[in-house]
């Protein structure tokens, strides 16, 4: 059976240049590359240079790039690091409602150890409005942090525009870029960000590993205390081979990514405009245009996601909802809740999320399958319709 793979939110495949860069790393420069030995030096050196080519990606310096285990680390790092470096300036953080677990979660723990945490609501885009942002700040505001783009609805946040107001008022500004990092051009200056997170696995890196991003002059305290490694900031043996992958993934999305974003925007609308022709009762989730080149996200009314996936799966797809995904509870993600998608349409939320072999006959495929599955399921939803 053909096999469509539509979940590159999730995670991607390690590209084969990426696993063939990586090998040397395991056997042949397995040293430490804290030993002064030659062996260990040579790993030194491509931590070195990788950390080199992410900073030239960012526009930043080599040693404001942190080597970490991934896009959970850097928020987690981020957030955490900041607002107890900060503790003696405030205890108060702006966040929105559509953030990944990642910086929902570390704020929710920072409420229970005295922070303060403001939880902007977005509009029904996804979109975080900068005067709302303007508005929440108090004098005891020690940091910001607003994703670059919704991991489920795709929308892509007015993330510049923040960071200036962030640094007129001299707060610092995190943004998770896990996301974006690979697939859009992102520079740490004109976003005007202080901190900035990203994990190898969205973009054919290995899992694992991942980044963060810390402007020179920014306060952090460090969680991993230990060695030396990471001027401190972040004690542990480096991941070499996962490393020497992210160095190659990020040179390869570097060469592609204009050209692939382009591709996948043509077939993200052709995706979004056939569905909305083929089955009626949808909904786009997030924005219509300032959205991820690669991200479709619609909910249908009067049916399950749950079912319309496992059907879709039963034919070769493999894609994502947003009602059930996160645990196995029924409950709406707090993403479509927060944009506030109707009771009836909610539950049958479907995201699509496209990658490097994804192909025009992929998205005419599913646009045979998907509106067969949705009458089928209609035709045996116990929801009434109610209009
Ligand atoms: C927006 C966002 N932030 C953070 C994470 C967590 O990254 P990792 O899986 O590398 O810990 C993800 C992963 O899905 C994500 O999509």
């Amino acid at each position: 059976m053909k096999r469509i793979y539509l979940d590159h939110a999730a995670t991607t495949p390690v590209d084969p240049r990426v696993v063939e860069a990586m090998l040397p790393y395991f056997h042949e420069v397995f040293g430490n590359p804290s030993s002064l030995h030659a062996i260990g030096q040579e790993a030194r050196r491509t931590i070195e240079d990788v950390r080199e080519r992410i900073a030239s990606f960012l526009a930043a310096k080599p040693e404001e790039i942190i080597f970490t285990s991934g896009g959970t680390e850097s928020d987690n790092t981020a957030i955490k690091g900041v607002a107890y470096a900060m503790e003696d300036k405030g205890n108060h953080i702006i966040t929105s409602s559509i953030e990944h677990h990642a910086v929902l979660e570390t704020c929710r723990y920072l409420e229970k150890h005295g922070f303060h945490v403001i939880y902007l609501r977005n509009d029904k885009s996804g979109l975080v409005d900068p005067d709302d942002v303007r508005r929440a700040i108090t004098a005891k505001t020690v940091l910001i942090s607003i994703m670059h783009a919704n991991n489920e609805i795709g929308t892509i946040e007015p993330i510049a525009e923040i960071g200036e107001i962030a640094r007129q008022r001299g707060i610092f500004f995190h943004t998770d870029a896990v996301q974006t990092f690979g697939h859009l051009p992102l520079n740490v200056n004109e976003l005007n960000v202080d901190l900035l997170s990203a994990s190898a696995h969205k973009l054919y890196g290995p899992k694992g590993i991942g980044i963060l991003y810390v402007r020179e002059g920014t306060r952090m305290v460090s969680f991993l205390h230990g060695g030396e490694q990471e001027r401190g900031r972040r004690a542990s043996t480096h991941n070499v081979p996962g490393i020497a992958g992210l160095g190659k993934a990020i040179e390869l999305a570097r060469e592609m990514m204009d050209k692939e974003a382009r591709r996948l925007t043509s077939l993200r609308d052709k995706m979004i405009k056939g569905i909305q022709e083929s089955i009626d009762d949808t909904i786009l989730n997030g924005h219509p245009v300032k959205r991820l080149p690669n991200n479709i996200n619609v909910s249908i009314g009067y049916i399950e996601g749950e079912a319309i996936i496992l059907n879709l799966d039963r034919e070769g797809i493999a894609c994502a909802t947003g009602s059930a995904c996160t645990s196995s509870s029924m409950e709406p993600s707090h993403v479509l809740t927060a944009i506030g998608i109707p009771h009836d349409f909610v539950h049958g939320s479907l995201r699509l999320t496209m990658g490097r072999a994804t192909s025009e006959e992929d998205i005419d495929y599913v646009l045979e399958v998907l509106p067969r599955i949705v009458d089928k399921l209609r035709s045996i939803s116990p929801v009434k319709r109610t209009f």
